[in-house]
């Protein structure tokens, strides 16, 4: 899952080269972080005029160095040419395909007023710097999304159940839900947890109520999906659980009848969360020793389309499945001192993403891809993440995912998988929003 450290290309050009330099400095000085900011300020107004000239000079031939600049563009269509995703004409648009844009208006909210979030996830009041990875917003290439608007997502929520269910990326993207809704609720006494539980990662559920709108937005904690349980009788020793790739995971029971479901699942699809650890596969009450974590992981994901065709009742339940949300470690991996923490700005460019290493998005991909394609499928929804959020390399938590008082960091142990908030999961709720308000306006 690592990525390929080197990336010659961009580090030969001298404004990134500069801006590498101010971003190392940075972590010990705020001044020049001050200052950091100010140069990529006056670099982006450069660009632009560089990128005006060049379009001046060569047509739109553009060269592959500018190419990687087309972001700033936003693809040649300003914004009041697109149609609105909401509107009568954006039916076709894919929400997923776009840009990250500079976006002075964001975040939507800040962590130090938001009581539901993970000391892990607070990365700016757990020592970092540096805040532009919270001012990007996704725009798509062909249409607008509307602007989130967390009273008006309250409203459509009235009585109802809004639940995620997956691994703990999933519980970082409840949890920023959480922050974007409590945002418009004045008294936040009034968003509990219905068991009086607090925010931990040991939970397996969590259910937050939202009172005046008598809704609750709800995480279950199933990284498999799948259910992980005690093997059959007299197996061998080594053999400590199993994954039962054709049934549900034991919490289904409570998220079935749900009005909204969205999962996710993929990071704990390799060797080591399984057979390294004593988790081998079984189908029916055979183990399957010599099977593969991709085909087993394959295999759930036919039980979990097979139990949403069967289970899920389509005249209630939307169903939207997150797409794998990509990992950043550069030189090494979680265990082996792999690191973020210099990231922060986003990939320029979709060319220099390594799709190849996305295993476990083109298993899930596959599975669902097929069945969108059938007619069962009417209320699943792809929120189709990946690609866009490979580019966000700026975004995790890195070395900031322990409160200031607590013994450092050692640089070898880096979080790259899960993500500041606010951040990179917000955007991921605003495209649900959008998805949800559009599914109310259409049917579709
Ligand atoms: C509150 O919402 C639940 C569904 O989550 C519904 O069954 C119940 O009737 C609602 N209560 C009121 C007072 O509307
Ligand atoms: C989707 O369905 C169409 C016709 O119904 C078929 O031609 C196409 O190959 C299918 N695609 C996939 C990915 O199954
Ligand atoms: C999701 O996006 C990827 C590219 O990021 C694309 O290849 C794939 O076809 C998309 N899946 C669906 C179902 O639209």
């Amino acid at each position: 899952m690592s990525k390929n450290p080197s990336q010659p290309e961009i580090e030969t050009m001298p404004f990134f080269e500069a801006f590498k330099k101010i971003k190392r400095l940075k972590l010990f000085e705020p001044y020049v972080s001050v200052l950091g900011f100010f140069l990529l300020t006056v670099s982006v107004i450069c660009c632009f005029f560089y990128l005006d000239f060049r379009a001046v000079n060569k047509g739109f031939q553009l060269s592959s160095q500018s190419e990687r600049f087309m972001w700033l563009q936003t693809n040649g269509l300003s914004e009041d040419q697109r149609v609105e995703y909401l509107g009568e004409k954006g039916g076709d648009c894919d929400v997923f395909e776009g840009e990250w844009v500079w976006d002075e208006s964001y975040p939507l909210y800040q962590s130090k007023d938001c009581n539901f979030l993970d000391d892990g996830f607070r990365c700016s009041e757990n020592g970092r710097r540096d805040l532009f990875y919270t001012k990007w917003r996704w725009q798509p290439k062909s249409c607008n999304l509307p602007r989130f608007d967390a009273k008006l997502m309250l409203e459509k929520l009235r009585n109802k159940r809004l639940v995620f269910v997956g691994d703990s990326i999933g519980r970082n993207q409840w949890e920023s839900l959480l922050c974007m809704l409590s945002s418009a609720v004045p008294n936040k006494d009034s968003i509990y947890e219905v068991n009086g539980s607090p925010i931990t990662k040991h939970k397996g559920f969590l259910v937050f109520k939202f009172k005046d709108f008598n809704c609750t937005v709800e995480y279950y904690r199933a990284p498999f999906l799948v259910l992980q349980s005690r093997p059959p009788a007299g197996v061998a020793q080594n053999i400590k659980t199993t994954l039962k790739l054709d049934q549900m995971d034991w919490t289904s029971d409570r998220w079935i009848d749900a009005d909204m479901l969205v999962f996710n699942t993929g990071h704990w699809w390799n060797y080591e969360k399984t057979i390294r650890g004593g988790c081998y596969f079984q189908e029916g009450a055979e183990v399957k020793m010599d099977m593969k974590v991709e085909d087993a992981y394959r295999r759930s994901m036919e039980t979990v389309v097979h139990w949403m065709d069967n289970m899920i009742n389509p005249t209630k339940t939307q169903v939207f499945f997150r797409t794998y949300a990509p990992v950043h470690f550069r030189g090494g991996d979680w265990r082996t001192g792999g690191n973020c923490h210099l990231e922060t700005m986003p990939e320029i460019g979709s060319s220099l993403v390594p799709s190849e290493n996305w295993v476990q998005f083109k298993i899930a991909n596959t599975v669902l891809s097929a069945h969108l394609n059938t007619s069962k499928a009417k209320n699943l929804k792809l929120l189709n993440v990946t690609r866009m959020t490979a580019r966000r390399k700026d975004g995790h938590s890195s070395i900031y995912y322990l409160r200031p008082n607590m013994v450092p960091v050692p640089l070898h142990r880096q979080d790259c998988s899960h993500w500041c908030l606010p951040g990179v999961p917000d955007t991921w709720n605003e495209l649900l929003y959008a998805l949800i308000l559009k599914h109310e306006a259409t049917g579709k």
